[in-house]
């Protein structure tokens, strides 16, 4: 290895730091900039693990981005990340089911099997494959330090770390190189594994040389930062199921309104947007004027001193709309079953063909190929 893991090691932890977040910020609009100009030099990878149904934080937070990527012409994959499920969680829950309802909103939100490939990770054994050369490509004293290790350790509390929790940014790796992609939408704290999966995709190339029109095999991913701030929970606090603080996608008109009737105002009956010193109001501002398209300054000034019952009554309506057409859809697909197991079926086909493809790559590249 030509880097020593020291440096590497920092490089990683430093993806995390506010400098290095400013220069991903300004690589990354330039980035968005070439993506209107030539969406066919771009082929995106990003996904979810299914530990439960989406939200309407998940849909404003990446979904809707992934629409508008794919509606502008980038070619697109989508992971459903079945077995990253199984690194930090004694058990994986309904699996199935999760699998089937992410499906469910995936295309209810408009991404279209036609033109993006979606995908178990599971079901494409060469991916899979890719992590032994992979893990060969980084040491376990890189891993420990990685951000993104340390807080999924952090959550599973003081239980011992399983080894794949351990090597799940360079399983990560394996998701975005197996099909060799450019693009990688994130948020920031997302940053640190895809630098690793960049330091994976040039030590590759680094040790075993370029053995295709003297091009690397992987390109280097490049992060494509999420713009839209977070949207919290009803209760002000970080949205979670376990809380009881979202709003799913898969709810009825019914439920959303009487969800938002528990959310969290307070006392001034002038609305005003103000995330600072109002954080419970303004999120409520922002949810309904992301459903509505418009300024959350405008949104408060409509609502003026309408108080609490006049915000929850904009955004129950405005969610309901915006979500209605969603909501309809999703009903009709998970009605018919038939036709996800299709979709799926269909694109784990696709995916197998792109990743055998890159597994025969990276045996050229490493000498082991012995059929002829
Ligand atoms: N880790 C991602 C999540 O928390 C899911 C995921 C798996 C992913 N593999 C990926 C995201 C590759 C981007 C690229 O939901």
């Amino acid at each position: 290895m030509t880097t020593t893991s020291t440096d590497v090691g920092d490089a990683l932890e430093q993806s995390g730091s506010d400098s290095s977040y400013n220069r991903s910020l300004a690589r990354s609009n330039e980035i968005q900039t070439r993506i209107a100009q030539e969406p066919d030099a771009f082929r995106m990878l990003t996904g979810d693990r299914p530990t439960g149904n989406l939200h309407i934080g998940h849909y404003f937070g990446s979904l809707a981005n992934r629409v508008r990527l794919q509606e502008a012409g980038v070619e697109t994959f989508l992971v459903i990340a079945d077995y990253q499920v199984i690194t930090d969680r004694d058990g994986v829950g309904p699996i199935r089911e999760r699998v089937f309802s992410l499906l469910a909103d995936y295309l209810a939100a408009g991404i279209d099997p036609e033109r993006t490939t979606i995908f178990t990770h599971s079901a494409i054994p060469a991916l899979n494959q890719l992590m032994l050369p992979f893990l060969s490509l980084v040491t376990d004293a890189e891993l420990r330090r990685n951000p993104t290790v340390k807080s999924e350790m952090d959550l599973t509390g003081d239980r011992p770390m399983s080894a794949l929790m351990l090597t799940y940014p360079v399983h990560q790796a394996a998701d975005i190189l197996f099909c060799k992609a450019n693009l990688v939408p994130v948020g920031k704290d997302q940053l640190p594994h895809l630098e690793q999966s960049r330091v994976i995709a040039r030590r590759f190339d680094e040790r075993y040389g370029r053995v295709i029109d003297d091009q690397p095999v992987f390109p280097a991913p490049e992060a494509l930062l999420s713009s839209s701030g977070t949207i919290l929970g009803l209760d002000g606090f970080k949205m979670s199921k376990s809380r009881g603080n979202v709003i799913e996608l898969g709810m009825t008109a019914a439920q959303t309104a009487k969800l938002l009737k528990r959310a969290v105002t307070d006392s001034d009956r002038f609305i005003t947007y103000d995330p600072a010193n109002r954080p419970e109001v303004s999120n409520l501002v922002n949810m309904a004027a992301l459903s509505t398209d418009q300024d959350p300054g405008a949104v408060a000034e409509q609502i003026g001193d309408g108080g609490g019952g006049g915000l929850k009554k904009l955004v129950t309506e405005a969610v309901n709309e915006k979500f209605s057409e969603h909501r309809a859809l999703r009903n009709e697909l998970v009605a018919d079953h038939d036709h996800l197991v299709d979709v799926l079926r269909r694109g784990n086909q696709r995916a197998n063909e792109v990743a055998d493809d890159t597994l025969g790559d990276v045996r050229r590249a490493m000498q082991m190929t012995y059929s002829d």
